[in-house]
């Protein structure tokens, strides 16, 4: 297979992995953002840089320590700003895997002060948020391999088949958040994993970081053997 050089079977290519949630902010005191912990894009980082792979992290707010060897960590806050750091750094990757639980919307105006309590109830607009991925699908060129997560709650595989379609990625990791073992903030996650060819594979339980080894393993052997 193309990328086998020893144990370090990612040496020479670069890989971008986006990692957490975004921040959307309402006031100078108050933001919207969701459970994402980023473990399960930080255990990606960690382990393309055991594989010998340069490394971009770029994370939203975690409480996580930067992974060792990692080439280039860029924190960001909100979708925005992850969305002009992916753009940034998109050229010349390999790989790019978006396990970033990014907010689908953000506050329509951000207030410079802050809002004061009133008596009765505060409306908010909430205003659409760029999606990264169907952007970076649509913009890719064709030796990039694009690797997406979904989250999901119901109709679990028919919602991550359409999107890894819609967003036009070529791996797509589904996730059921409505497991204890799996999904947002646990060490452990369960998922099944699809490709553009229609390969599926159903993953026991495990860490999230032996499940972000075995993620690599799908793309270096059984994704590029199917490919060449
Ligand atoms: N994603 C993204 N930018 C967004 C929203 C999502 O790049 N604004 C990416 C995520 O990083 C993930 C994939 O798209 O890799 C799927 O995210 P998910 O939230 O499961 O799907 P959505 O397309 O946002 O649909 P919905 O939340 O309505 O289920
Ligand atoms: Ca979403």
């Amino acid at each position: 297979t193309r990328y086998m050089i020893g144990n370090r079977p990612l040496a020479g290519q670069k890989i971008l992995i986006t990692a957490g949630p975004t921040r959307e902010p309402l006031d100078p005191v108050r933001y919207m953002t969701n459970h994402s912990s980023g473990k399960m894009g930080y255990a990606l980082a960690e382990a393309a840089a055991e594989k010998g792979a340069e490394v971009t992290l770029i994370s939203g707010p975690v409480t996580l320590e930067q992974p060792a060897n990692i080439k280039n960590y860029i924190r960001v806050g909100t979708a925005n700003e992850m969305f002009s750091a992916v753009k940034d750094n998109l050229a010349n990757q390999d790989i790019v895997i978006k396990s970033a639980a990014v907010s689908d919307y953000r506050p329509k105006t951000y207030e410079d002060k802050k809002i004061k309590k009133g008596s009765g109830d505060l409306n908010l607009t909430l205003t659409r948020n760029p999606d990264i991925l169907q952007w970076i699908g649509k913009h890719k060129n064709d030796n990039q391999i694009i690797v997406g997560f979904a989250a999901e709650t119901n109709d679990v595989m028919e919602n991550g088949i359409n999107k890894l379609k819609k967003k036009n990625m070529d791996i797509i990791i589904i996730n059921d958040v409505t497991r204890a073992d799996a999904g947002f903030g646990t060490d452990t996650n369960c998922v099944t994993l699809i490709d553009k060819k229609g390969n599926k594979k159903d993953y026991p339980v495990m860490p999230k970081k032996e499940l972000a080894h075995v993620i690599f393993d799908y793309i270096t052997h059984d994704y590029s053997d199917s490919i060449t």
